[in-house]
């Protein structure tokens, strides 16, 4: 169920996209990263696979896996960034990808249409992603996988919070970097066994992190101060030092049973 707020909400991300899609194709922490050909063996494809890369970005998921599947619909409600998949597609000669202007929570696809669904860093922007989840079960094909990777929260409330203030600071159409908790209960609740394939660090260079997302002076330098008063705890849990910090992340592999 999407309410009237989560399309204020949304709306805020399309624009956020909107204004710097062109960024997120040359971002290296999203062009490259190690859990990227661990995302691709873990779908061991066999090379007849539709595959959807749902909040696909610049589509640096969809383009890695387009040598493996028969098609890949990268798919994505920031019209900007589906130009930019197209730009990755040709640069990289893939002629399997094409692209489709949609939401994650719902889904303009028939059911069981799908054999792999893949979501990178895209989801702590949606409000729901139960109601995401369960889309992508609907249009999967018995014996479907969903293979995810993104940032992930912390189970110390302290660590969570300052997490997610800084990435709201960053960022302010952020809804939250989910622990690994809350995301078994959203695999589990729309019926996907999961397992944890990869937990891996993602460092981001200030400068270059803010900078690529536009963030103004105010919030950088109130993200500087959080930096500056965090407690131990919080500079160890985010790898805090002079020139910006990590992240803690996850791919996790969802499994549906095959009828
Ligand atoms: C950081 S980018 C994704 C990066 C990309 N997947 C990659 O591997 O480089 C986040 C993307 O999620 C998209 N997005 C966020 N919420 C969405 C939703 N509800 N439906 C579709 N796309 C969404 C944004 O428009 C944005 O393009």
């Amino acid at each position: 169920m999407t309410s009237e707020g989560d399309g204020d909400l949304k709306t805020a991300v399309q624009q956020q996209f909107g204004r710097v899609a062109a960024k997120y194709l040359t971002s290296a922490v999203h062009a490259q990263g190690e859990d990227l050909p661990v995302m691709v063996k873990a779908a061991n494809l066999h090379g007849d696979e539709r595959v959807l890369d749902a909040g696909c970005g610049a589509g640096h998921a969809a383009s890695t896996f387009a040598p493996h599947a028969a098609e890949v619909v990268a798919l994505d409600f920031t019209e900007s960034m589906l130009r930019q998949v197209e730009l990755l597609a040709e640069a990289r000669g893939l002629g399997n990808i094409g692209t489709r202007l949609g939401d994650v929570e719902s889904l303009p696809f028939d059911d069981n249409t799908f054999d792999l669904v893949v979501s990178r860093y895209s989801a702590h922007h949606w409000p729901s992603p139960a109601q995401a989840l369960h889309q992508f079960r609907r249009v999967l094909r018995p014996g479907g996988q969903f293979i995810l990777s993104d940032v992930i929260g912390f189970d110390s409330p302290v660590c969570d919070t300052y997490l997610n203030a800084i990435e709201i600071l960053r960022d302010s159409s952020h809804v939250r970097d989910f622990t690994l908790t809350e995301w078994r209960n959203f695999f589990s609740t729309a019926e996907f066994s999961v397992e944890v394939v990869l937990t891996y660090r993602i460092y981001l260079e200030f400068e270059e992190w803010t900078r690529r997302m536009e963030t103004t002076e105010v919030n950088r330098a109130a993200i500087r101060s959080l930096y500056a008063v965090a407690p131990s705890e919080v500079r160890e849990a985010l790898q805090i030092d002079d020139e910006g910090h990590s992240f803690l992340a996850v791919v996790l592999r969802g499994t549906t049973g095959a009828s």
